[in-house]
């Protein structure tokens, strides 16, 4: 019988485990896990350690790879009798999750055995050469007492030729007879920690690590016990789930990128350090930390190439211990000035991440470099909510992707959660930015925009110093609209001021410097106009003005009018793509089901090429 020390990890007077892993930072050197005894583990991914009152276990999430490799033959695991004893803590159900194991389960052949885990209780896998249905099938054994997330248990599997035992917390929980013999080993010698890992599969747990041991005997139920005693504090812990994605109240999400620049942002659900991972591969192999403990949390990556794919991701440790981790995503800096490029455009999002998300889904599948959105991002600005469980859900499938570029609605209610999670230029309710050839000029239309205002005279001073082939302008509120009550109810009466006149105090400027689009929302619809000069639709050298405030919500129709302007409008949820290449600009405007409805094609010299 086995007897053997107040564990885990301290002296003891029974007989030397063939492989004893300690994980405590003092054993690292280098990427290498250094053993008490027996192999060495070699680890990869971002190395965090754990601390409580008794000591230390190692972090794992799914960026994390763990493996001994045996340096000889000599070092080969036992085939008749093993032990094999774990103090573990899962965070996250996997339906194959592996604690340690030599295990494979491909094609014909299931051979090894492994220590691990399901969705909800711990496991035990062995192949060995008497199984009653003959070679190379698995028996898993499974326990009865579910794992606790955060929570430390012990578990020991033990193999004694005649049949197979797994125990949880000190108690016998799973038994077969149905292996017997010998384990018939893999011919890969390499052993996983952390992951169900053979050939083909290599799925890699959430939690922690805290020590390991096998042994070449079979131990009896009394040392099992003994042993789960001996670490009985460590099991008293209160649970604590150290790695997990619910740490984000909002994930990962760019903003305002440059050519030589982007901003990483994300929300934690607590107070938490600031760290971004990122690089030309997907190892992530720089990284950006900053100081202090934050919420919102907002990196900016400099010294980046032009028209240049990066990986990224982040991480905040909170306030509590834990660790939230995002996956590995892409993003690309802003293009050289000739290179074509393509922009989605977004309005009017609101409470519907039902309909956000789907657009947000196609669109990216468009592979757009950036997005524009003309505002009402959320119902109610100031409410914490309407953000990370409207807005932010709904344009994840993109906004982790690419930046986008937003202004103001009067839903925003010009609440400080929309500063707080922009980073835009100041003072943020205005700016203007360079995309390829483009220039855009993101106006705020709640605030005052009449002649002789601030940002009237900050966009009559930009336009005039523009030098961009396209000239964009964005504002939520729209200077011409064919909508049936918003301007005057049309059912009622033929009175309409056709659009917002606040808003179209701009339009002098617009045509005096020829802007060819101006990108609006708040009407629930989508309208495109003729190109407009002096009150009349051109053919030539008029502005445009789209109106795209369709990406969910409640739905808004035209009146029973065709003003002189209107080109094309229609009621539905929808969103723009445009395409640039030089002096060509493709609009295409998409529905809900994916489907183009309307498409204009602009073409003009491609002209003076601006400040390069
Ligand atoms: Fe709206
Ligand atoms: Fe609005």
């Amino acid at each position: 019988m086995l007897v053997l020390s107040p564990a885990p990890a301290s002296a003891h007077d029974g007989p030397d485990p063939i492989m004893h892993l300690d994980f405590r930072p003092q054993q690292l050197q280098g990427t290498k896990l250094r053993a008490r005894l027996g192999m060495d583990v070699e680890l990869s991914g971002p190395l965090r350690w754990s601390e409580d009152e008794f000591g230390h276990s190692l972090m794992l999430t799914p960026r994390t790879a763990a493996y001994a490799q045996p340096a000889s033959p000599a070092m080969a695991l036992p085939a008749t009798a093993i032990t094999v004893s774990a103090w573990v803590s899962v965070d996250e159900p996997l339906e194959w999750g592996g604690i340690i194991g030599r295990i494979q389960d491909d094609g014909d052949q299931e051979l090894g055995w492994m220590l691990g885990f399901d969705r909800t209780v711990f496991t035990m896998t062995i192949s060995t050469s008497g199984a009653d249905d003959g070679n190379g099938r698995h028996t898993v054994l499974k326990s009865t007492t579910p794992w606790v997330p955060g929570k430390f248990h012990h578990v020991a599997a033990v193999f004694d030729g005649q049949s197979a035992r797994l125990y949880v917390d000190g108690k016998e929980e799973a038994f077969t007879a149905e292996q017997y013999g010998e384990i018939l080993y893999p011919a890969a010698q390499q052993i996983s920690l952390g992951s169900f890992r053979d050939g083909n599969e290599d799925h890699r747990m959430t939690g922690r690590l805290r020590d390991i041991r096998i042994f070449d005997l079979a131990a009896k139920p009394e040392w099992v016990r003994l042993e789960f005693e001996h670490g009985v504090k460590v099991a008293a812990l209160a649970a604590r789930p150290v790695v997990s994605a619910s740490g984000f109240a909002v994930e990962p999400y760019l903003q305002f990128g440059t050519q030589t620049s982007m901003t990483v942002m994300w929300r934690t659900t607590q107070l938490g350090s600031t760290l971004v991972r990122y690089g030309a591969t997907s190892a992530c192999e720089q990284e950006l930390k900053l100081p202090d403990q934050r919420e919102i949390h907002q990196v900016l990556l400099q010294d980046l190439e032009p028209e240049t794919q990066y990986f990224y991701s982040v991480e905040s440790t909170l306030a509590d211990g834990s660790v939230a981790e995002s996956p590995t995503y892409t993003f690309t800096t802003t293009v050289h000035e000739q290179t074509p490029f393509a922009f989605a455009v977004f309005g009017d999002t609101q409470k519907n991440p039902q309909v956000s998300g789907k657009l947000a889904a196609m669109a990216w599948a468009q592979r757009p470099s950036f997005l524009v959105h003309v505002g009402d991002l959320v119902d109610k600005g100031t409410l914490a909510n309407h953000w990370t469980e409207h807005f932010f859900p709904g344009m994840k499938p993109v906004a982790q992707r690419i930046p986008f570029y937003p202004v103001l609605g009067n839903h925003e209610e010009n609440a400080q959660n929309y500063f707080d999670y922009m980073a835009l230029p100041d003072p943020e309710y205005r700016y203007t930015f360079r995309y390829g050839n483009a220039q855009f000029f993101m106006i705020d239309s709640n605030r005052d925009i009449s002649p002789g205002s601030e940002q009237f005279e900050w966009l009559k001073q930009e336009l005039q110093q523009s030098q961009a082939v396209w000239k964009i302008a964005c504002h939520h509120h729209p200077p011409y609209s064919s909508d049936e009550d918003d301007y005057g109810n049309l059912w009622k009466t033929r009175l309409s001021t056709r659009g917002d006149l606040r808003a179209r105090q701009l339009v002098s400027l617009y045509e005096q410097f020829q802007v060819d689009i101006v990108w609006s929302g708040h009407i629930h619809s989508y309208e495109r106009t003729w190109p407009v000069h002096q009150g009349r639709a051109v053919e030539q050298q008029g502005t445009i003005y789209m109106i795209t405030g369709g990406a969910g919500g409640s739905l808004e129709t035209a009146g029973p009018f065709r003003p002189f302007f209107q080109n094309n409008v229609k009621h539905g949820h929808h969103y723009c793509m445009v395409a640039v290449n030089g002096g060509t600009m493709e609009i295409k405007a998409f529905d809900l089901e994916g489907r183009l409805f309307d498409t204009v094609t602009l073409k003009k010299p491609a002209g003076p090429s601006p400040q390069r």
